[in-house]
């Protein structure tokens, strides 16, 4: 089957997620997303495999990324040359919540993936712009992952605004928080800029930066390469073993509320 351009990009709010939805999600995380690291059979008590691909299943999908009414899905599709048919090719799962001291809301991804033949195409940007702009007043936006390009497309979903670690430092465990998000609201934060370290002792030019010890043991050999490419650029320190890199940025969206500053937001839904 080939697929035809262009690449269509839909928000679906949490009430029109249907299992028949879910169940292309699951299969492109499935093929797509990455294998567990050596390390994580001993973490699991030999329930993962080293080198097998992570999964998840849509009972789980549902679970991890769809814990309240607030949660919605954005997707990126082809539609089939050949047969009046859509491929799945991208989604963000994301969530959002009242952010008090920004006067706004607050928008988290809570998993991004892309086809692997649909790379660098800017579909990961696209879809976390469409994430931001489809919830009313966001004044900032989050994801824990351990890819640094999923850490720049939202650099890019957010007007390619740089890095700020005091910004990250100021926001992301209360955004975090007012989220609360489930595999996440419980895990710690570490890194110099949260003034918090790792209980064992690294390297001293290993010493984070921005992370979140969310023990999930997926491999990070790619990751660790393309980490050294872009080295001096690159603000958010190293990736240890079971962490992710943590990321908040200002941000606007093109919805606003019609009520006043002073007055409460009415209509946010998706
Ligand atoms: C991370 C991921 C979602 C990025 O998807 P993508 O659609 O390729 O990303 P984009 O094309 O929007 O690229 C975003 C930015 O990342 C950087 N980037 C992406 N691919 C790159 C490459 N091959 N070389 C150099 N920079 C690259 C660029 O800065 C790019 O912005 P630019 O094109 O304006 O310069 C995708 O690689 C993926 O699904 N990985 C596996 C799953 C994963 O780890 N998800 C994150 C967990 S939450």
């Amino acid at each position: 089957m080939t697929f035809v351009g262009p690449i269509s990009y839909t928000c679906i709010s949490y009430s029109f997620l249907t299992d028949r939805i879910l169940e292309k999600c699951s299969a492109l995380f499935n093929n797509n997303y990455g294998i567990w690291a050596n390390d994580a059979p001993l973490h699991s008590n030999n329930a993962l495999k080293a080198g097998s691909r992570v999964k998840l299943g849509i009972k789980r999908l549902r679970e991890f990324l769809l814990f309240n009414d607030h949660c919605f899905l954005v997707v990126a599709e082809i539609r089939s040359s050949d047969i009046d048919q859509f491929e799945l090719i991208g989604h963000a799962f994301c969530t959002y919540a009242k952010y008090d001291p920004l006067n706004g809301n607050a928008v988290w991804i809570t998993q991004l993936v892309v086809d692997s033949s649909y790379r660098r195409r800017g579909v990961a940007g696209t879809l976390l712009s469409m994430a931001t702009n489809n919830v009313e007043d966001v004044v900032i936006a989050g994801l824990v992952s351990s890819h640094p390009y999923a850490i720049m497309s939202l650099c890019n979903a957010c007007n390619r605004i740089p890095i700020n670690l005091k910004f990250i430092a100021d926001h992301a465990e209360n955004v975090i928080r007012v989220c609360n998000i489930p595999y996440v609201s419980h895990t710690q934060i570490v890194g110099s800029i949260f003034d918090k370290q790792p209980p064992l002792a690294v390297d001293i030019n290993q010493q984070p930066i921005s992370l979140v010890n969310t023990d999930f043991f997926v491999d990070h050999k790619e990751l660790l390469v393309i980490l050294k490419t872009i080295s001096k650029k690159w603000l958010l320190g190293p990736l240890l073993d079971g962490h992710e890199l943590l990321i908040v940025l200002p941000t606007t969206s093109v919805r606003h509320s019609r009520t006043t500053s002073n007055g409460s937001s009415c209509n946010i839904s998706p």
